[in-house]
């Protein structure tokens, strides 16, 4: 597969799918020989962003030393795929301005699902009031208006989910299928 360096911005409630769908997206990238690094904020918030915590300050902070990572690797032909809550439009629009070549994919699905689901049982605690700025319960989340792709992860596979970031890509001219 040829492919030119572009960073793929996952954004989405924490739990929504992000870095399911990023991950299985890694394997698929790697299986086809390109140059691709995963930034997730999990990961990235044990070491680039360590010590941030979720006030909007920070969260901007987060978001913007990711994208400038993101930017470093894929104007030097890597692809970064990024999965981030990233929940401030503007700082999204901030960071997507400075990258030659960006498709957000917009990691969708309802609060009441991701409540329901709770992997990490954040959602519990956020609404009882033990973890605060908890996205989507006591702190924002700005949809893109405009996203690349959207996913719907209560109402399709992670499979559907990739494919069709995959076909979008192609569309592009970002990689060869
Ligand atoms: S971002 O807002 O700065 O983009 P990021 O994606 O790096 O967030 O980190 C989100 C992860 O931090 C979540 O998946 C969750 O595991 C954890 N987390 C801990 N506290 C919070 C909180 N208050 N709001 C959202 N996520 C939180």
């Amino acid at each position: 597969m040829k492919h030119q360096g572009f960073t793929l911005w996952l954004t989405g409630m924490s739990g929504a799918g992000k870095s399911t769908v990023s991950d299985m997206l890694m394997d698929r990238f790697r299986a086809a020989g390109a140059k691709v690094e995963l930034l997730d904020g999990d990961v990235v918030r044990t070491n680039l962003s360590q010590g941030l915590g979720f006030s909007r300050e920070d969260r901007d902070t987060n978001v913007r030393r990711i994208g400038f990572v993101a930017e470093l690797l894929s104007r030097n032909g890597v692809i970064a795929v990024v999965a981030a809550i990233s929940p401030y439009r503007a700082t999204r629009e901030e960071v997507k301005a400075k990258i030659a070549s960006f498709v957000e994919v917009f990691v969708d699905c309802p609060l009441e699902v991701l409540a329901a689901r709770d992997v990490k049982g954040l959602y519990k605690k956020a609404l009882a009031g033990e973890v605060g700025n908890f996205t989507g319960i006591s702190d924002p989340y700005e949809a893109p208006l405009n996203p690349d792709v959207v996913v719907r992860s209560d109402r399709e596979t992670v499979e559907v989910s990739v494919d069709r970031v995959w076909q979008e890509l192609i569309h592009r001219g970002l990689i060869t299928a």
